[in-house]
Formats: C-alpha cells, structure tokens, sequence
C-alpha cells in the first residue's frame, strides 16, 4: 500500500501497526492510511490506542483502514459475520470513521511463526476445511485488489466523509483460498 500511494508528489511514511510510535500524529499528513492484521479477533493493541487517541484528528481529514484477515476467505456466515464485529467493534471503539476501508485476505507465513502460531494457524486451516501445508508459507492476498484501493483512495477528492459502510466485502478473496 505504501509503495502504491508513493510518487514523486507524494511522501509516504510507513509505521507496522504493532509499533506506531505514540509521537506520530495523524495531522503531520495530508492522508492517513491505517492497515492492521486480525489477531486472535482483534486488531493489535498498540495501534487501537493510537487510533483512540488520534480519532478526533482522522475524522477531520482523509483517511482509509484495511483490515487484514483469513476469517474473509471463508463463505460461512458466522465467519464472516465476526470479522464484520471485530470491524465495527474497532470502529466503535476507537470513535473513528474513515472514509474508505476494505477487508484483504492475508497469509499463512509459517515459516515465521513459532511452534504454537503453526499449530493455532493449521488448525484454524483446518477447522476452515481446508487444510494447508505446514511447510509452505501461504499468501492469500489478492495483490491487485490493493492497488485498486490504493487507486481509489488516491484519485478521489481529499474530504473526510466517510463513503462506504463496515460490511466485509468479498472483493479480496480470487486468489488461493483457504
Ligand atoms: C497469532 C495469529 C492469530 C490470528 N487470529 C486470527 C483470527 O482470529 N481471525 C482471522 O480471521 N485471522 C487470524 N489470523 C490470520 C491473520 O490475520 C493473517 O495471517 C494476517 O495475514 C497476519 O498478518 P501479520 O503477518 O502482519 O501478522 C491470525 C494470525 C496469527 C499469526
């Protein structure tokens, strides 16, 4: 996404969701662009604490979340329905409405996880019925869904409104699914 939104007339800086320091404020930016990984049905806390105190800022200027999840490759309701929760929970919670948001499908990287991460991932392959190699990483993302976002979020106007409604889309899932 940041690479997406680079050009020469625009600077990007780019902070990971679990470690944006408290001193970066939403107001040094023109446009703010805040993605984060479900984890265990939340979004990391640092970054919920962040937008909680920053809410006021967002809400006046352009801004855009993606939320990052595998619970979106799924076609079961419940499952989808959760993921819509934990959304409208972050956003209810935070007091932040921005104007753009999307769900993108992620990725199995169990080369990076540990003993128990595998375990929890595999078995959340499996209860998905669809069970996946432990010794692969998996990438669900549809790429070019994300650059159609980052299009998105660039070509239109800059006002804060608020254009779309907390309901998972099922436009991030053509790839590989779980
Ligand atoms: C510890 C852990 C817990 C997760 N819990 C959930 C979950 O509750 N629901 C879900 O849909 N996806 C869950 N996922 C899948 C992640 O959202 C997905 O793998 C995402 O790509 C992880 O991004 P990250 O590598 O930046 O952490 C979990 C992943 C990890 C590693």
């Amino acid at each position: 996404m940041a690479n997406e939104l680079s050009s020469p007339g625009n600077r990007v800086d780019f902070y990971a969701a679990a470690e944006i320091p408290r001193s970066v404020r939403a107001d040094l930016y023109d446009l703010a662009v805040i993605g984060a990984p479900v984890h265990r049905g939340r979004y990391p806390k640092t970054l919920t604490a962040w937008v909680k105190r920053q809410a006021g800022l967002l809400n006046r200027m352009p801004s855009a979340f993606f939320s990052v999840s595998l619970g979106i490759l799924q076609d079961d309701p419940p499952v989808r329905a959760d993921i819509a929760r934990i959304l409208m929970s972050f956003f209810r919670d935070t007091g932040w409405n921005p104007r753009w948001f999307r769900n993108f499908a992620g990725a199995l990287a169990y080369s990076r996880y540990g003993w128990l991460k595998r375990r929890l991932l595999h078995w959340i392959s499996l209860k998905a019925g669809r069970p996946t190699d432990l010794y692969r990483d998996h990438d669900y993302t549809d790429w070019s869904a994300v650059k159609d976002f980052a299009a998105e979020i660039d070509s239109n106007p800059r006002s804060a409104a608020p254009l779309t409604t907390a309901v998972p889309s099922d436009d991030s899932h053509d790839q590989e699914c779980l």
